[in-house]
């Protein structure tokens, strides 16, 4: 199994010798330290290059960079390329093989993208892909977007990208500069083209993806925080490679359970009908128990942003928020809301807004104590499933799929049913898509549970921000209580695979 890293900039270095080198040095990293300094050596040489190039001579910008392609580019990193550096190295860590590719020799300044029949055959022969770019006017680079249009127009390579694994890192030259929405943006279109998408880990956060800041040439390698997202994402990215393997081996002895939440409805419980109808037609082409729990209309209190989320360490069973109202709906159904292998987020999106119940932001944001119980949903198959009235315009979709991102989930193409006069027009290819989901819920869950007994340590939540709850899970840790809790997940874990995982 292998992770292609992709570079996206045209001031990438490295290209065929030079990306051959890059992935044996990186490989000779021996630990997080040395590979930081080894990247942070890299971008400095780019410099030099750059003075060497002209820059020194104050030659003009376009004159340096006909200089610079002309160099035998062995060595050096752009600020880009620095980024995927740190994110290949943490999925090679992780045991999973690496390979690089730049993509300014194949999508020139100028003219014509040219040598493609190469680059599918490299497209071709990966099982994940790492996209690395510079952040351009908040979104990525016409680089990045002629590499994904060409990736969409070639049947052979859209096959071939189904349920492969896809994750992304994006380089601006200031803090709030666009790597976020640089990152979203893509992250739709690979779940468009069929991808598991996935971002940074637990260590920080889980969040969209490896986000850097750094501007002029040769600087990215001093943001470590940045490095450290980046390098989570390389580790994000070799679990689903790790997980698409042992699924390749391991099957479900029952039925894939998936949960609806549907947490926005008329009051006629239109959104409802579909979705059931939808259920039935789903079930009927492949094995799933479908659980609708109907949330619209349900009492759902406010997070109150409390400092120590959730209440304490304990079992996955106990809930553990500290709202305790009993008609409140995680208070009631907590038990139920965890009996889980796959999340499907759901709403209704007519046109007319009167008699809409919408609990979906207090919902999401009463979420908060599963993500801080060490991420309870990390690695199930998620996506959102939308009855979107033609003209609503509300985007939930997009919402709900990035926040079931911050859950550590791995993400799918949102599933969004076009209605127009209470139709849907676009149902077969719905209920195909739901095929799908469910065939990605079965082969993702048995391997997921395997992985459950060994995987406890990658997932622990890290309170970036907060130091009270820090302070307070370092407590837990000292007195012993986090490992007696880990170790009988652990045992339960062991358990569950017995109950329902069979070798193929
Ligand atoms: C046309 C253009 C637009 C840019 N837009 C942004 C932007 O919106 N936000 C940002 O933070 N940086 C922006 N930048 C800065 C680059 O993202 C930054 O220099 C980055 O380090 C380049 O990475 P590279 O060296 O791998 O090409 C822009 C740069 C260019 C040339």
């Amino acid at each position: 199994m292998k992770v292609l890293g992709i570079s996206a900039s045209l001031r990438n270095a490295r290209y065929g010798a030079g990306s051959e080198s890059f992935i044996t040095e990186l490989k000779a990293c021996a630990d997080k330290d040395a590979v930081k300094k080894y990247l942070h050596e890299q971008t400095q040489i780019r410099v030099f290059e750059f003075m060497d190039a002209g820059r020194e001579k104050a030659e003009s910008f376009d004159v340096i960079y006909r200089n610079l392609r002309k160099q035998r580019n062995a060595r050096g990193l752009s600020n880009s390329e620095t980024a995927l550096g740190a994110g290949l190295w943490g999925c090679y860590n992780d045991g999973v093989d690496i390979e690089h590719v730049g993509l300014a020799r194949y999508f020139p300044m100028r003219g014509e993208a040219q040598n493609l029949d190469k680059l599918k055959e490299i497209v071709l022969s990966a099982d994940g892909y790492l996209i690395s770019g510079p952040v351009y006017f908040g979104d990525r680079g016409s680089v990045a977007q002629e590499f994904i249009s060409w990736l969409k127009n070639d049947p052979e390579i859209v096959a071939h990208l189904q349920n492969k694994a896809y994750a992304g890192l994006a380089v601006g030259a200031k803090r709030n500069g666009g790597q976020e929405t640089t990152l979203m943006f893509q992250i739709f279109d690979m779940c468009q083209l069929g991808m598991h998408v996935v971002g940074n880990d637990a260590e920080t956060t889980s969040q969209y993806g490896g986000t850097i800041v750094a501007g002029d040439i040769g600087t990215a390698g001093d943001d470590n925080y940045g490095l450290d997202t980046s390098i989570g994402t390389g580790r994000r990215i070799a679990k689903v490679v790790n997980l698409h393997k042992i699924s390749q081996k391991v099957k479900l002895r029952d039925r894939p359970r998936i949960s609806i939440w549907a947490i926005q409805d008329d009051e006629n419980r239109s959104g409802r009908a579909h979705i059931e109808k939808w259920c039935e037609d789903v079930s009927k082409r492949i094995d799933v128990d479908f659980q609708y729990m109907d949330i619209s209309a349900e009492t759902v209190h406010r997070c109150i942003a409390c400092d120590l989320c959730p209440t304490h360490v304990g079992p996955l069973e106990e809930y553990r928020c500290i709202i305790n109202d009993k008609e409140d709906f995680f208070k009631a159904n907590h038990e139920k809301i965890v009996d889980t292998d796959g999340i499907l987020l759901a709403a209704y999106s007519p046109k007319d807004w009167q008699n809409l119940n919408s609990v979906y932001q207090r919902f999401i944001e009463r979420t908060r104590y599963f993500r801080r119980d060490d991420y309870v949903f990390s690695n199930y198959v998620a996506a959102p499933i939308v009855i979107s009235e033609i003209g609503s315009q509300q985007y939930i979709s997009m919402r709900m799929a990035m926040s079931l991102l911050r859950h550590n989930t791995i993400l799918t193409k949102p599933l969004i049913g076009r209605m127009n006069d209470g139709e849907i027009l676009n149902w077969d290819a719905l209920v195909n898509q739901g095929e799908k989901f469910v065939q990605s819920v079965a082969s993702m869950t048995p391997a997921r549970l395997e992985d459950a007994v060994v995987d406890n340590v990658e997932r622990r939540y890290n309170p970036v921000g907060y130091a009270i709850s820090l302070a307070r899970v370092n407590e837990e840790v000292e007195v012993g209580l986090v490992d007696k809790v880990k170790s009988d997940a652990g045992v339960a874990a062991n358990e569950s695979v017995k109950a329902r995982v069979v070798s193929k």
